[in-house]
């Protein structure tokens, strides 16, 4: 039987654990944006249920749920364009996992780095939900029939996976069912690295706060860390060819340059040659300027938890509305009675 063609739709997840920062802004929540205001249907996940692959206080998972839904609507996006929910309030998401669970094979899974990764020496001791991850993550995907996920480079393999699953259910069954979801990696321009040393990623598992600016910093907390950010003694190069081999130097010019919407040339034609001391406070005013709107927003937001919960609800009804013929029809292939597509 033939299935409907693939309509372009983006799917994205982020794990509500601990601060979102400027790598986060940058690198998906303010491209996001950019998607859905370029007319993309797109859908937006807290991932909840891969957050509890590892141990997550119950208080602190609820807060962070909260807060990352905040840093979402905070960061430009819509939830009345966009859909925006929360992971365990969609219970086709795990249902369809199962499924995949029964596709993916385990040597497939066991070739999995971030399981290696996170599980350490003791993966003995590591949940089974942390190996079954990337089956989750498929199902994420796959239940809404996604055509594009957004993500950072280091969950390229989980795509890679998620288009194997896709490949041997629609063999298994021959049918083009789930469609080939193209991985969207964020490049270079878009990738923000550590404020104390530019080879590492801007990243919430940094122990040290100055090496990242939350997305909760207020301004002179923003203002600061940029001024105490590492950098060599030079003055900016004249052109963006002289950053190559000056990570950190690169690194502040990428930040002005994404937060300003310009490219690197153009940051760099008037930028160009200026000591830090000049360029520092140039890129402080524009981070606050750029971010303390964003954090303002979400503390405001913040103080009314229960309409955030509104919104998460509706944005769950309204994924269901998606997952759930494509969660039965998947049943109904496989050959479950009572499938109701
Ligand atoms: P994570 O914080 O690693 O769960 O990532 C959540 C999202 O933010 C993913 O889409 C990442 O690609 C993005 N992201 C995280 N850190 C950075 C960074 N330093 N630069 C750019 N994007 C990032
Ligand atoms: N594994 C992703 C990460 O850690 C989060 C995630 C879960 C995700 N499900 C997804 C990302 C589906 C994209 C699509 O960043």
């Amino acid at each position: 039987m033939a299935e409907p063609a693939f309509t372009p739709r983006v799917f994205s997840g982020i794990q509500p654990t601990g601060n979102l920062h400027l790598g986060n802004y940058l690198g998906a929540l303010k491209r996001f944006a950019e998607t859905q205001n370029a007319g993309i249907s797109s859908i937006y996940c807290m991932v909840d249920l891969h957050a509890i692959t590892v141990w997550q206080d119950p208080s602190e998972l609820r807060h962070a749920t909260r807060e990352l839904a905040a840093g979402f609507i905070a960061s430009g996006l819509d939830p009345r364009q966009s859909i925006l929910f929360n992971q365990s309030q969609v219970p086709e998401h795990t249902q369809m996992a199962w499924v995949f669970n029964c596709v993916a094979r385990m040597g497939w899974m066991k070739r999995m780095t971030q399981f290696k990764d996170k599980a350490g020496k003791n993966a003995e001791q590591a949940s089974l939900g942390l190996f079954g991850y990337p089956a989750l993550m498929a199902a994420d995907i796959l239940v809404y029939h996604a055509t594009h996920v957004p993500v950072g480079e280091d969950q390229k393999q989980h795509l890679e996976l998620t288009q194997e699953i896709a490949r041997k259910f629609n063999h298994d069954y021959g049918l083009e069912f789930f469609p080939e979801t193209q991985p969207v990696i964020e490049g270079a321009a878009t990738r923000v690295m550590s404020l104390r040393d530019g080879s590492r990623k801007m990243s919430k598992s940094d122990p040290s706060d100055m090496s990242r600016i939350n997305l909760t910093d207020d301004a002179d907390t923003i203002a600061r860390k940029i001024r105490k950010a590492k950098t060599d003694p030079e003055p900016l190069p004249a052109d963006a060819d002289g950053l190559e081999d000056r990570p950190e130097a690169r690194n502040l010019v990428n930040i002005y340059a994404a937060l300003s919407d310009q490219s690197v040339d153009q940051v760099m034609r008037d930028a160009g040659g200026k000591p830090f001391s000049e360029f520092k406070p140039m890129l402080a005013d524009l981070a606050v300027e750029k971010l303390a709107p964003i954090s303002s927003e979400m503390s405001r937001l913040m103080q009314d938890v229960a309409e955030i919960d509104r919104i998460l609800a509706d944005g769950a009804d309204r994924a269901r509305a998606i997952a759930h013929p494509i969660l039965q029809r998947t049943y109904e292939i496989i050959g479950m009675v009572g499938a109701k597509p």
